[in-house]
């Protein structure tokens, strides 16, 4: 399948990677076209891989991935355009951290509203399902490097879609448990699992990690 990831950073270039690896064509998209991380993305990747703009990215992409730092994704998508997002699977990993203040970063929307719903606001005629936010990038794409059983989320509008990306996560990404939380407004839930994943984070001095639910 042809993947637009949109964002050249360590989420970005790790899905691009697993995604080329699996035979997939990818292609990383920037705001500029000859973004220099996506360059070298590029050349180590080889066969399957290019880069471009937003725009070339999720034109490209029969199903697109949003990878881009949460205060700048609704720019980001905008500037991908929302005709080259009509009627497609948007994978969205952003989490709306806000690190204007320093650290820890707080969220710059949350409770009554998310990241996710924003950007299915924005882009009505997208698919949006909000996934892979709660766990590290290494993890996203190789689940099977915890010991023991672990859960990932998922959430949207479109129930098509979302058993579409629950699919390609145990089949391509190797997910072994994926718990649907229902619409978008769950990405309340899973964006604000940040607070406490950060929090993880420094008491357990690694971001190799995930939860369990257990009933
Ligand atoms: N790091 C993790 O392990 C992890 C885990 C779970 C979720 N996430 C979430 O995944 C997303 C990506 O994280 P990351 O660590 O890979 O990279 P990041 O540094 O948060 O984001 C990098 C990407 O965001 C784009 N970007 C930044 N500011 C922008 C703006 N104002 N307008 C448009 N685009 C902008 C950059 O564009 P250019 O390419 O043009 O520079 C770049 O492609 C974030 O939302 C993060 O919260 C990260």
């Amino acid at each position: 399948m042809k993947f637009g990831v949109l964002g050249s950073g360590m989420v970005g270039s790790t899905i691009a990677t697993k995604l080329v690896s699996l035979g997939h064509e990818v292609k990383l998209g920037s705001r500029n076209a000859a973004n220099e991380k996506a360059a070298a993305w590029v050349a180590s990747a080889g066969r399957g891989a290019s880069q471009g703009t937003f725009a070339d990215a999720a034109a490209f992409g029969e199903i697109v991935f949003n990878c881009t730092a949460g205060v700048g994704s609704i720019d980001a998508l905008r500037s991908a355009g929302a005709s080259a997002l009509r009627g497609k699977i948007l994978i969205d990993i952003a989490n709306p951290l806000d690190f204007s203040k320093g650290m820890p970063p707080t969220l710059f929307v949350s409770n009554g509203d998310s990241l996710g719903e924003t950007i299915q606001r924005t882009f009505p005629e997208a698919k949006v399902v909000k996934a892979l936010n709660t766990v590290n990038a290494g993890l996203m794409v190789a689940p099977g490097r915890l010991r023991g059983d672990h859960d990932l989320f998922v959430c949207g509008n479109d129930a098509g879609a979302k058993a579409q990306v629950v699919r390609f996560l145990k089949e391509e990404f190797g997910w072994k448990s994926v718990i649907d939380l229902g619409d978008i407004t769950a990405a309340r839930g899973t964006e604000s699992y940040l607070l406490l994943w950060l929090r993880l984070y420094g008491a357990l001095q690694t971001a190799d990690f995930n939860v369990h639910v257990v009933n």
